[in-house]
């Protein structure tokens, strides 16, 4: 590919912090896992974070943390990735799975009529979702809400970073999200002191303290080294942020067609996927393909038309319409306006 769809990065900064934390730390809970969780909370402006390791990991203890069990129902939107649905079966509870606002992938609340016990909105491609829509749903049915911002590291919505918007935040530092930890991790953010010590204890085996366990739990805990390259990361996380926006401007100046989502706005988005929809779509990534420019889709199949979501017979139109339409761009920080400016012509060339 002469522009490849996602690059992943490793800097000598990185390089160094990781080797230093293996040198003089301990494997599994060092100072730099403290630390990282220090750092995230201020960042997101909340009193806690708890890092684990996975966004799949913080979603279902999280989940568990707030009681969600065999008994209970949780709604969350069908576009996203599967894990937004799954760590609600992983805990044995059962999905009310939504449709969808089509002008910017996220949930549309309107399309919900049953009684839960919780909901998780997806701030999708780091697009903050109509956070008030869920809050009065979340109020009206008096039920906890789990934010999963798992793609939309340091994106706002009314002047506060997503994760600090509900109960409980959860990020996925999986390689390809605006920031990373040389690996698989993830963390829960919550003000709430109760929730965050019962998701320190889950994520490790149930503990109370050194030698005693009053819980069933996992072994879910971040390692060291992918703390230590956490924090180099988080540190470079607000200019890489700013470099996404510019990409976007560019991208909405040169496309014949501004088809950029979001096209409405529900605060700052930190475009983890720079997502175009558009009827031609097909036609457009073959175009890209032929010149060696990388492309996704974000997602092909909505969750509810997955092999393992069938037996729940759902329709829900928005996001099966809106799958066949939308495709991602290379976002990553690392392009040049050159590069930004070469795809853009190549998208022009079948919209036009
Ligand atoms: C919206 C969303 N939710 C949950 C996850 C799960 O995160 P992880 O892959 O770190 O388990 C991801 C990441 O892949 C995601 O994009």
């Amino acid at each position: 590919m002469k522009i490849p769809f996602f690059v992943q990065e490793f800097t000598s900064e990185m390089e160094s912090a990781a080797l230093d934390a293996l040198r003089n730390e301990s494997f599994v809970g060092g100072e730099s896992v403290v630390k990282f969780e220090e750092e995230f909370a201020k960042y997101t402006g909340t009193k806690y974070a708890v890092s684990v390791n996975s966004g799949n990991s913080a979603l279902q203890i999280s989940l568990m943390s707030l009681g969600i069990s065999d008994k209970s129902k949780v709604i969350t939107p069908t576009n996203s990735f599967i894990a937004s649905a799954n760590c609600i079966r992983m805990v044995n509870a059962q999905p009310i799975l939504s449709d969808i606002d089509s002008r910017d992938g996220c949930i549309d609340v309107s399309s919900v009529t049953e009684k839960a016990d919780a909901i998780i909105p997806v701030h999708i491609y780091g697009n903050p979702c109509d956070f008030d829509s869920v809050k009065s749903l979340a109020e009206q049915q008096k039920i906890p809400i789990i934010e999963d911002a798992c793609q939309a590291h340091g994106a706002i919505f009314k002047g506060k970073k997503v994760g600090n918007l509900s109960d409980v935040g959860c990020f996925s530092f999986y390689p390809t999200k605006n920031m990373t930890v040389g690996g698989d991790g993830g963390m829960a953010t919550t003000n709430n002191e109760e929730i965050a010590l019962k998701i320190k204890s889950i994520r490790d085996n149930g503990r109370k303290t050194k030698n005693e366990f009053d819980k069933l739990g996992f072994t879910m805990r971040l390692n060291t080294v992918n703390a230590a390259i956490g924090r180099i990361q988080l540190k470079h996380l607000d200019e890489k942020n700013s470099r996404r926006r510019e990409i976007v401007g560019i991208y909405r100046k040169k496309l014949a067609e501004d088809c950029i989502l979001p096209e409405n706005i529900n605060g700052k988005s930190v475009y983890h996927q720079i997502v175009i929809k558009h009827e031609k779509r097909d036609e457009i990534r073959k175009k890209l393909t032929e010149n060696g420019i990388g492309s996704a889709i974000y997602y092909e199949k909505p969750i509810h038309m997955q092999e393992i979501y069938q037996e729940y017979g759902l329709t829900l139109p928005n996001s099966e319409k809106f799958s066949k339409e939308i495709m991602s761009l290379p976002s990553y920080p690392s392009l040049t306006d050159e590069q930004v400016e070469i795809i853009a012509e190549c998208v022009n060339k079948i919209i036009n």
